[in-house]
C-alpha cells in the first residue's frame, strides 16, 4: 500500500521505511540463507518520531530515503529500542542530517550509543520500564526487556494504535518483501520458531518476564525489526514464545550428569563452572571424573539423567582417558533422546570435543552444537562444544554462560 509519503503505511501516520537485505547476509557467525529485513518506522505525528534505524552497511540509503519522505530537521525522536548495529547502524549517519533529534532509549542504551557510535553532543531522553511520551497525537510507552537480544532492550508500545514495536521480538530472519505476514507467500512459521530458538531461547527467564509485561497490553499488531510484521493473529505468536520458553510440566527434578577425563586438571574446572551454573537452576547434578568411576555406574547415571555433558582434553589430536570406552558403550545400548554436548580444555588444537560429539550422534543423542546454536544469541562465540584454550577467567565464565544454555535445553525439553 503506498501512500503520499511513497512509504508503506503500517498504522495511523505510521510508514516502514525499512530495507529488505536479499543477501546471504552474514550475521554473527551465521549465515542467514533467506536473507533478513531490517525493519524502521517512522511515525508522521506532530512530533515526528522513528522507532530503530537499519543495519549499518545501509546508513546511507536510509538516510536518503529518510530525506526524500520528509526534512529531517523535522524529525523530533529517535527511538532506540536495541543498540546492535543492524538497527541502530544508521543512527550516526542520521543523526548528521536529523539535528535536532532526541534519542529515546534506555539508561543503559545511551551508554552504549554514546560508546559504539561516538555520539556526542546530542540530546538524550532516557526512559525507564513504563514510562510514557507523548510524540503530539500519538502516545509512546516504554517497557525494558533485558537480555532481548542484549542486555538494554526495550520495547515500544503505541498506545492508541495498540501496535508492539519490540525489535529484535518476534522477529524472523527472511527478506520479507512482502512486509506483512498475512501476505506471505510461503510458510515462515518454521523460520520464526529457529529464530526464537537461536536468539530468544538462550534468554529464557526473560522472555518469561516480557511475556509477563505485554499480557497487560492489548496488542492489534507486533511489528518486529526482522521479517514479517505480525498484522494477522499477533497473539499466536505470543502464545507461541509462551509454548516454546515454557517449562517441562512433568515437575520431577531434572538431571545432568557430567563425565569427563582430564590430564592437568583444567577440564576437571571447566566440568565444575558447569556443574555450579546447571545446580544454580534447580537441577541435580552427578559428576564424575572417570579416572576414579566406574564406567557402568555413569552408564546407569546417563541413563537417569535429561542432559548429558562429556569431556576430555586432547592429546595428539585425541581423547584421553576411558572417554573413548565409555561412548563406545553408550553406541551399544538403548540412550534416551536426550540433550548432550561437549567440553574440554587444550593447549594446541583441542579436537576430542569434536571426537566426543561424533559419538554422542551415533549413539543417538540431540547434541548440542555450533549448528543449533552459533554465535548467534549474544557472545561472540559459540558456547557448544565448549572448547577452552589452557584455562583463564575468560574460559571460566564461558563454562558458566555454557551450563546456563545447557540448563535452558533441559529444563524446556
Ligand atoms: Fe537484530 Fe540483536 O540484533
Amino acid at each position: 500500500m503506498q501512500n503520499e509519503l511513497n512509504a508503506v503505511k503500517v498504522a495511523d501516520k505510521t510508514y516502514w521505511v525499512g530495507i529488505v537485505d536479499d543477501r546471504k547476509v552474514p550475521f554473527h557467525r551465521l549465515i542467514l540463507e533467506k536473507g533478513t529485513t531490517y525493519n524502521s518506522y517512522l511515525m508522521m505525528t506532530e512530533k515526528p518520531t522513528l522507532i530503530d534505524t537499519v543495519d549499518i552497511s545501509f546508513g546511507r540509503e536510509f538516510v536518503e530515503k529518510m530525506s526524500g519522505l520528509m526534512d529531517l530537521d523535522d524529525l523530533a525522536y529517535v527511538v532506540v529500542n536495541h543498540v546492535e548495529p543492524d538497527h541502530a547502524g544508521a543512527l550516526p549517519a542520521l543523526l548528521s542530517k536529523a539535528r535536532n533529534a532526541v534519542i529515546v532509549t534506555t539508561a543503559l542504551g545511551a551508554e552504549l550509543l554514546k560508546d559504539m557510535f561516538r555520539i556526542r553532543n546530542r540530546e538524550f531522553l532516557i526512559v525507564n520500564d513504563g514510562d510514557s511520551l507523548d510524540i503530539g497525537g500519538k502516545t509512546l510507552q516504554f517497557l525494558e526487556t533485558p537480555y532481548l537480544h542484549t542486555a538494554e532492550t526495550m520495547v515500544t508500545y503505541a498506545v492508541e494504535d495498540k501496535v508492539l514495536y519490540p525489535c529484535d521480538q518476534f522477529s524472523t530472519h527472511i527478506a520479507a518483501h512482502e512486509l506483512f505476514n498475512d501476505l506471505a507467500e510461503e510458510d515462515y512459521l518454521n523460520d520464526f520458531e529457529t529464530y526464537y530458538k537461536l536468539i530468544m531461547g538462550p534468554h529464557r527467564p526473560y522472555v518469561r518476564k516480557m511475556l509477563e509485561k505485554v499480557a497487560d497490553l492489548e496488542i492489534n499488531m507486533i511489528a518486529p525489526s526482522h521479517g514479517y510484521i505480525l498484522r494477522e493473529d499477533p497473539q499466536r505468536f505470543i502464545s507461541l514464545y509462551d509454548e516454546m520458553s515454557a517449562l517441562s510440566t512433568s515437575g520431577e527434578t531434572k538431571r545432568v550428569t557430567i563425565v569427563y577425563s582430564t590430564m592437568t586438571g583444567n577440564t576437571r574446572k571447566l566440568a565444575q563452572q558447569l556443574a555450579e551454573a546447571i545446580a544454580d537452576q534447580g537441577m541435580v547434578v552427578s559428576e564424575y571424573n572417570l579416572k576414579n568411576a566406574d564406567i557402568k555406574e555413569v552408564a546407569d547415571s546417563i541413563r537417569s539423567s535429561d542432559g548429558l555433558l562429556v569431556g576430555s582434553s586432547t592429546r595428539y589430536a585425541d581423547m584421553v582417558g576411558d572417554i573413548e570406552k565409555l561412548l563406545q558403550e553408550l553406541t551399544k545400548t538403548e540412550v534416551k533422546n536426550i540433550p548432550a554436548a561437549a567440553f574440554g580444555s587444550y593447549g594446541w588444537s583441542g579436537e576430542a570435543t569434536l571426537h566426543i560429539e561424533n559419538y554422542l550422534e551415533e549413539a543417538g543423542f540431540q547434541v548440542i552444537n555450533e549448528r543449533h546454536l552459533l554465535g548467534n544469541h549474544g557472545y561472540d562465540m559459540s558456547l557448544f562444544p565448549l572448547r577452552v584454550k589452557f584455562i583463564d577467567e575468560e574460559g571460566l565464565e564461558r563454562a558458566r554462560q555454557a551450563g546456563e544454555l545447557f540448563s535452558e535445553k533441559v529444563l524446556t525439553q
